[in-house]
C-alpha cells in the first residue's frame, strides 16, 4: 500500500536547514556532507576538481563550495525558488537539506526553509563567534517551530582547535538561546573543509567526546509524534463520483481516526461518524497523521473544500479574530487595515491586520511599537478575517496553525503567519438583527442607495464636482449624504495625517461610514484623494453589486498645480508640507473606474453632467 509505504520513509527521513552568514562555510558543509554520502555525479565531481585549482581557494584540495554554488548558479536561472533542496542519503537515514541563501531576503527564504525541517544546523564561524546574523537566524527557527538545534562551530582548525574558544561560543550560544524554547542544543567543533567531526571524528580534537555532525543527524530523535496529537483532517476536496459515494479527500494533519469514531466540522460544529478510510488499494481499519485518505461519513452533513474535521472533544476555537506573528516579505510594506488574501489550510478568506502590538527586532528579540512591516520585519499582529476560521495555535500544530498572506493584486505571497490564539472579543460580539432594513428604508423615500466615489489628486475638483452632482439628485428628490476629505479629518479622522498608513485608515473609516449611510438609504458621494488601489478596492467589497461606482476625477498635476486652491502644492514643493500627493507620495490611478473624466479644459458643470448621464442611465431619475 503506497500510503503505508510513504509513511515508513517519513519515519526515515530527517528535514533539516543549515544557516550562517555568507561565510560561515555553509556551502562548503553542504558540499562535505554531499560529497562524503558520494551523491555527487562522477562527471560533476570531475568538473569541480578541475575548477578547484583554477577558481577554488583550497589549492589542491577539491573546494566543496564550488560544488554547491554551481548547483547555485544553475538555479539562479530559475529565480522563482529561493531555497534549494537537496536530498542525500545514508544507510540509517535520508536526509532533505535545505540550503537558504543568506541575501537581503534571507527572512523569506528561512521561512520557507524552516517552515518544512525539524531540525536547524546554526553554523557559527569559529574565529566569530556568536553574531547578529545567529542570533536572528535562531530566533526565526524557533517562531517557525524548530526544537532541535546543532550549533555546529565550524573553521576550528583556524583556531588551533582550541578546547577554550569552542567552549567559550557555546556558552555564550546557550545563555542567548535559552528564551528561544529549544528542546535540544547540541555543540559540535567541525572544520567542513578538511571534514574534522562532519562524517568522520577527528583526531586533531581529543577533548572532544561528542557525535560527529552526521552521527548525529542520523540518531536525532526528532519525531513530533504527530499522530499522537489531536486529530485534524483539512478536506482538501469533495469527491462525489456518483449520487451514492460523497467522500471527503484530504491528507491528515496529525492524530488518527477509525471507523466508527466520531467527528464534527471544525467551523460549523456538526457532527457524524467516521464511515469508512477509502483508498486505492482498499478501505483501511484505521489511519494516521501523514496518510493520504478519503473519508465518508454516516450522515449526511455539510462538509466543503477548506473544512477541518476533528474529534467533538478536541475541537478548536472557531474565531475570525486571532493574534499571532506575521513575517512580512514583500517589498511593499504591510499596512493595518489594508485588505490581503488569506490562506489557511484550504480556505482563502479576505483577511487584514487590525493593529500591530509590537514587532521584534530579530536581532535584540526586543520589542518596538510600530505602525508597518517592511520586508523582512517581524510582528506579533491582531487579524480579522472574512470568516470564522478553526484556530489551532501554531505551537501545537504547524500544519493547521500556518498562514499567508497574499497580495490582491500582484498575487505575491507578501506574508507567511502562525497562528497564536483567538481574540476573545470576536466570540462576544454577535449580529444583532433588525427588522427595517435597507431595502425598506430605500423605498420609503424611493431612493437607490449607493456610493459614488471621487479619486484624484488634491485641487483636481472632485469635491465640486460631487457638490454639483449632490444638488441635481437632491432637487430630483434623492436622500444623499456627502463625505469629503477636508471635513472628515476634522472629526472622525482628526487622529490621521497623510502616511502611507494613515491613508489606509482614513479610508477604511470612511468605508464603513458610507456603507452605514448606504444602509441608512442613502446615495453617498466621497470625495477622497484615496490615492491606493488597495483601499479603494476593500471599499467597493464592502458594498453590494452596482453600489459602488468609482469616478476618476482625472486632472493632470499641472492643471492642479496651476490652480492650486489652498496653496498647498506650493508649500509642497517649498519641502514645507512632507507626504504630498503627486509630490512625494505617490497616486495610483484607477484601472477600472466606472467613470473616467478626463477634467482638462471643461467646466465643473459639464463633468458634474457626465456623473449624471451615468446614473440616468442606470435608471435614476435625476
Ligand atoms: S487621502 O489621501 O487620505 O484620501 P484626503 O482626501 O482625506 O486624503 O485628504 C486630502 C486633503 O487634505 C487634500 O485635499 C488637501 O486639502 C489636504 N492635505 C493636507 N496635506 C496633504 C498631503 N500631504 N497630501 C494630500 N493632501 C493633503
Amino acid at each position: 500500500m503506497p500510503h503505508r509505504h510513504l509513511r515508513q520513509q517519513q519515519h526515515e527521513l530527517l528535514r533539516f536547514l543549515t544557516c550562517g552568514s555568507v561565510d560561515d562555510g555553509k556551502s562548503t558543509l553542504i558540499g562535505r556532507l554531499l560529497y562524503d554520502s558520494q551523491l555527487i555525479f562522477e562527471d560533476t565531481l570531475a568538473a569541480i576538481t578541475r575548477d578547484s585549482r583554477k577558481h577554488g581557494t583550497t589549492g589542491d584540495d577539491i573546494d566543496l563550495a564550488l560544488l554547491v554554488d554551481g548547483l547555485e548558479a544553475e538555479r539562479q536561472q530559475g529565480i522563482t525558488i529561493d531555497v534549494a533542496y537537496r536530498f542525500f542519503q545514508t544507510p540509517r537515514r535520508s536526509f532533505i537539506v535545505a540550503d537558504t541563501p543568506g541575501h537581503e531576503q534571507y527572512t523569506r527564504n528561512m521561512a520557507t526553509g524552516a517552515s518544512a525541517a525539524s531540525l536547524a544546523v546554526i553554523l557559527i564561524d569559529a574565529r566569530k563567534g556568536v553574531l547578529t546574523q545567529t542570533r536572528r537566524h535562531s530566533y526565526i527557527c524557533s517562531l517557525l517551530g524548530i526544537r532541535d538545534i546543532v550549533v555546529a562551530v565550524n573553521k576550528i582548525d583556524l583556531v588551533k582547535f582550541d578546547q577554550d574558544t569552542f567552549d567559550r561560543i557555546v556558552g555564550d550560544y546557550v545563555t542567548f538561546a535559552s528564551e528561544l524554547g529549544f528542546r535540544s542544543i547540541v555543540p559540535v567543533p567541525i572544520s567542513a573543509r578538511y571534514g574534522d567531526n562532519v562524517t568522520s571524528r577527528s583526531g586533531n580534537m581529543p577533548w572532544y567526546n561528542g557525535p560527529t555532525l552526521l552521527e548525529h543527524l542520523e540518531t536525532v530523535d526528532v519525531s513530533q509524534d504527530l499522530a499522537a496529537r489531536p486529530f485534524r483532517f483539512p478536506v482538501q476536496w469533495v469527491n462525489r463520483p456518483n449520487l451514492d459515494f460523497r467522500g471527503f479527500a484530504g491528507t491528515i494533519a496529525s492524530g488518527r481516526i477509525a471507523p466508527g469514531d466520531q467527528v464534527v466540522v471544525a467551523a460549523s460544529g456538526k457532527t457524524s461518524r467516521i464511515a469508512r478510510i477509502v483508498t486505492a488499494d482498499g478501505d483501511l481499519p484505521a489511519a494516521e497523521a501523514g496518510e493520504a485518505v478519503t473519508l465518508t461519513l454516516e450522515d449526511e452533513i455539510d462538509v466543503a473544500r477548506g473544512d477541518i474535521l476533528v474529534r467533538s472533544a478536541e475541537r478548536p476555537p472557531v474565531a475570525d479574530q486571532f493574534a499571532g506573528h506575521l513575517l512580512w516579505m514583500d517589498e511593499e510594506a504591510m499596512l493595518p487595515g489594508r485588505g490581503y488574501l488569506m490562506r489557511i489550510g484550504n480556505i482563502w478568506t479576505p483577511c487584514s491586520v487590525t493593529s500591530i502590538r509590537h514587532r521584534v527586532d530579530v536581532n535584540t528579540l526586543e520589542e518596538h511599537a510600530a505602525r508597518r512591516l517592511s520586508l523582512n520585519e517581524i510582528g506579533f499582529c491582531n487579524f480579522s478575517a472574512g470568516q470564522p476560521i478553526p484556530l489551532d495555535p501554531y505551537a501545537d500544530n504547524r500544519a493547521t496553525g500556518a498562514f499567508i498572506l497574499v497580495d490582491r493584486f500582484t498575487n505575491r505571497t507578501a506574508g507567511a503567519g502562525m497562528v497564536a490564539f483567538p481574540l476573545r472579543r470576536a466570540s462576544n460580539i454577535h449580529h444583532e438583527h433588525f427588522t427595517i432594513d435597507k431595502a425598506a428604508r430605500a423605498a420609503l423615500v424611493g431612493n437607490t442607495p449607493m456610493v459614488l466615489w471621487f479619486t484624484g489628486l488634491s485641487g483636481s475638483g472632485k469635491s465640486t464636482i460631487a457638490n454639483i452632482v449632490e444638488q441635481a439628485l437632491h432637487r430630483a428628490g434623492r436622500p444623499t449624504y456627502s463625505l469629503d476629505g477636508d471635513n472628515i479629518r476634522h472629526g472622525l479622522c482628526r487622529d490621521l495625517g497623510f502616511t502611507a498608513e494613515d491613508r489606509v485608515e482614513n479610508i477604511r473609516r470612511v468605508g464603513e461610514v458610507a456603507k452605514l449611510f448606504v444602509d441608512a438609504g442613502m446615495v453617498v458621494l466621497c470625495s477622497f484623494i484615496s490615492p491606493f488601489r488597495a483601499e479603494r478596492r476593500m471599499v467597493r467589497d464592502l458594498l453590494g453589486p452596482g453600489e459602488f461606482t468609482e469616478v476618476f476625477v482625472d486632472t493632470p498635476i499641472e492643471a492642479c498645480m496651476a490652480r492650486d486652491p489652498k496653496g498647498l502644492y506650493a508649500r509642497a514643493q517649498a519641502g514645507q508640507i512632507k507626504n504630498f500627493t503627486g509630490i512625494d507620495s505617490p497616486y495610483e490611478a484607477p484601472e477600472h473606474a466606472e467613470l473616467h473624466i478626463l477634467t482638462a479644459g471643461r467646466t465643473p458643470e459639464d463633468c458634474a453632467e457626465e456623473v449624471l448621464e451615468r446614473l440616468r442611465a442606470a435608471g435614476i431619475a435625476c
